[in-house]
């Protein structure tokens, strides 16, 4: 990795913990400015908690998380907000008696150049239709979109997306991997984690692989189509 740029997110030997449990045992990855890259792995992994821990809404953790080159561990989620990072949870964190659009203007807006909510609709066409609908009416898909769309207009420059296509339709992973790669040539910068490596190879610059709370591969999305069978074996499918 050493004819990368420096990288925006830098991450080494970090440890996590739930209360007693020892779950983070060394994820060491980095992201250049405009990489999409995907964390990859089974079920239980570590791949969320990877995320919640760049957030720093982990209880405990250890080692190193070097954002622009700030340290982040130690710091106060809404601090770590705050430079720059944007994060859709597994379970898109919508608020269900709120409207579109009043879902999209509630997060604080962190920097500059986020997007307007015209912008977002642009991204997202079907938010538009649906913008006084409340979020317990929406689909997945809408509700994805406008988890999306949400952290779009706070100004974050690094997005963490997990698991943005989990039980969604083929054309609605098709319209996520649109805007995925029309956030890429914004140059946004984008940590994906995904089951699905189909969808990860549509969109992703490389690939890591996490087991048990370790990053134990890293692909290069070119070379997937030679590595199918070891990056099979590592999901289990
Ligand atoms: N709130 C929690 N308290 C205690 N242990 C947890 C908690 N959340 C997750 N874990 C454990 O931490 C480990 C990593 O979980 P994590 O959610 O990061 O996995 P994941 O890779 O995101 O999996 P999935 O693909 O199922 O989303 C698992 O062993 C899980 O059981
Ligand atoms: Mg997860």
């Amino acid at each position: 990795m050493s004819d990368q740029p420096a990288a925006m997110l830098d991450i080494h030997d970090l440890q996590g913990w739930y209360d007693e449990s020892h779950v983070l045992h060394g994820i060491s990855l980095k992201v250049a400015r405009g990489e999409v890259i995907t964390l990859l792995g089974r079920n239980g992994a570590g791949k969320t908690t990877s995320l919640r821990a760049i957030m720093g809404i982990l209880g405990r953790t250890a080692g190193s998380i070097r954002f622009n080159g700030a340290e982040l561990v130690g710091l106060s989620p809404d601090k770590i907000a705050r430079k720059g990072i944007g994060y859709c949870p597994e379970d898109r964190g919508i608020f269900s008696g709120l409207t579109v659009d009043e879902n999209l203007l509630l997060p604080p807006v962190v920097g500059k150049g986020g997007m307007s909510v015209a912008e977002i609709h642009t991204l997202f066409p079907n938010l538009v239709e649906r913008r006084t609908s409340f979020g317990t009416k929406l689909s997945g898909g809408e509700q994805q979109m406008l988890a999306i769309g949400r952290i779009l207009r706070t100004g974050a420059s690094l997005l963490l997306l997990d698991e943005p296509t989990e039980g969604l339709a083929p054309v609605i992973v098709q319209q996520i991997g649109v805007a995925v790669r029309l956030l890429k040539q914004r140059g946004f910068t984008i940590l994906l984690v995904e089951q699905n490596f189909h969808f990860a190879s549509t969109v992703a610059d490389r690939h890591y692989v996490v087991e048990e709370g370790k990053i134990v591969d890293e692909i290069a999305n070119d070379d997937l189509p030679n590595q199918t069978e070891r990056l099979k074996s590592y999901l289990g499918v």
